[in-house]
């Protein structure tokens, strides 16, 4: 099965509900950028790469909108859109990272009608959209390189398909490790609070007939510690120009077990993905989110009414913890910043040659 979790037809951006998987799997249909603000905001779309490329959606639709009103001086109306989108959620760089690009096109878009600037940011959405794919495929295949055959994958959240526009990060290492042949098998952190990893990635691997095995989050370090597993993989939502990297809550306590059990801790993803105007993990703001997702579970209160609650989404795992960090230009090893900065310059490169 393909996963599409964003789609675009006839000017309509579609999204896959990922508030209500597995049980229901309902799209929903977007031509307003309010409401795609409010979408990744609730984590109908969730994971870096995805928000990025449904931000940049947003920004088309908001785009079509003043094209729609008759504006002819469109670049205000634009960059409040911009600002909205901006606003939603603070930690995955692939956001502004996308937003930035889109602002880049419009700059280029100066003088054209609303309705001429509309397409061409629709177009240059879709190339967001399809340069995920691509990219994700490509480290895909550096990171399966990495791992042995047969092997054991442990992986926490979801850095799937459902969390980029197709394929994934760390699940895209592990399609690119059987497609190659290799026999590969997965261990799933439910990840609390919002279980992306028994809802999402146990429901996309299995959709994909991939050897899946979810474990609650507390099971992780026994599971290291009886051995045969592999490798941690993980996706990241910010990586600073030293290589410390943000991902989702409980990655860090990962990476330490992993380090003391002797199994190699990898972070999989893309370039856009690489902040490196941040230089170092403690400049990466962390997204507070409600604390109702650590009082309740499935809507239901599982704590005491008032409880205090401290809910961080993200957490910082040191580079000095990383083996590797996979991108789609090549695998980087410590130092990171010369090893990023290095990837990112020949990535560069190539795509001025093309
Ligand atoms: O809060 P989420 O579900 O958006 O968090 C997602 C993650 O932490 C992913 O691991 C990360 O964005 C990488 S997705 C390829």
């Amino acid at each position: 099965m393909r996963v599409e979790p964003i789609r675009w037809r006839d000017g309509t951006l579609s999204l896959l509900d990922q508030t209500l998987l597995p049980t229901q799997t309902l799209r929903r249909e977007y031509r307003d950028y309010r409401q795609v603000a409010r979408a990744i905001e609730t984590m109908v779309v969730r994971g870096a790469p995805a928000i990025g490329v449904t931000a940049a959606y947003g920004v088309a639709l908001a785009a079509r909108e003043l094209s729609e009103a008759g504006a002819t001086d469109w670049r205000p109306g634009l960059d409040a859109a911009i600002r909205t989108l901006a606003a939603t959620r603070p930690t995955a760089v692939n956001l502004f990272w996308a937003l930035e690009r889109m602002g880049a096109a419009a700059d280029r878009l100066r003088g054209e009608t609303a309705a001429t600037a509309a397409a061409a940011l629709a177009a240059e959405a879709e190339a967001i959209r399809a340069a995920d794919v691509a990219a994700n495929r490509r480290l895909g295949a550096h990171g399966a390189a990495l791992l042995p055959d047969p092997c054991t994958v442990l992986t926490h959240c979801n850095a799937g398909a459902l969390a980029t526009a197709g394929y994934g990060t760390a699940l895209g290492v592990v399609r690119a490790a059987k497609e190659s042949g290799k026999r590969v098998r997965v261990v799933a952190d439910e990840t609390r609070p919002l279980l992306q990893g028994a809802r999402l990635t146990a429901w996309e691997l299995a959709e994909d007939d991939i050897d899946v095995t979810l474990i609650s989050d507390n099971m992780a370090g026994y599971r290291l510690q009886r051995g045969g597993v592999d490798a941690v993989v993980v996706g990241a939502d910010r990586v600073a120009a030293n290589g410390d990297a943000a991902n989702k809550i409980g990655t860090y306590p990962l990476a330490v077990l992993a380090r003391e059990h002797g199994v190699p801790f990898y972070i999989a993803a893309p370039l856009s993905t690489v902040d490196f105007a941040t230089a170092s993990g403690a400049g990466i703001p962390i997204e507070q989110r409600d604390h109702r997702e650590v009082t309740h579970l499935a809507g239901q209160r599982v704590a005491p009414q008032g409880i205090s609650v401290w809910n961080p989404a993200f957490d910082v795992t040191p580079a000095a913890l990383i083996t590797a960090i996979v991108t789609e230009a090549g695998v980087a090893r410590a130092p990171y910043g010369a090893a990023l900065a290095a990837l990112r310059d020949a990535a560069q490169a190539a795509e001025s040659v093309r």
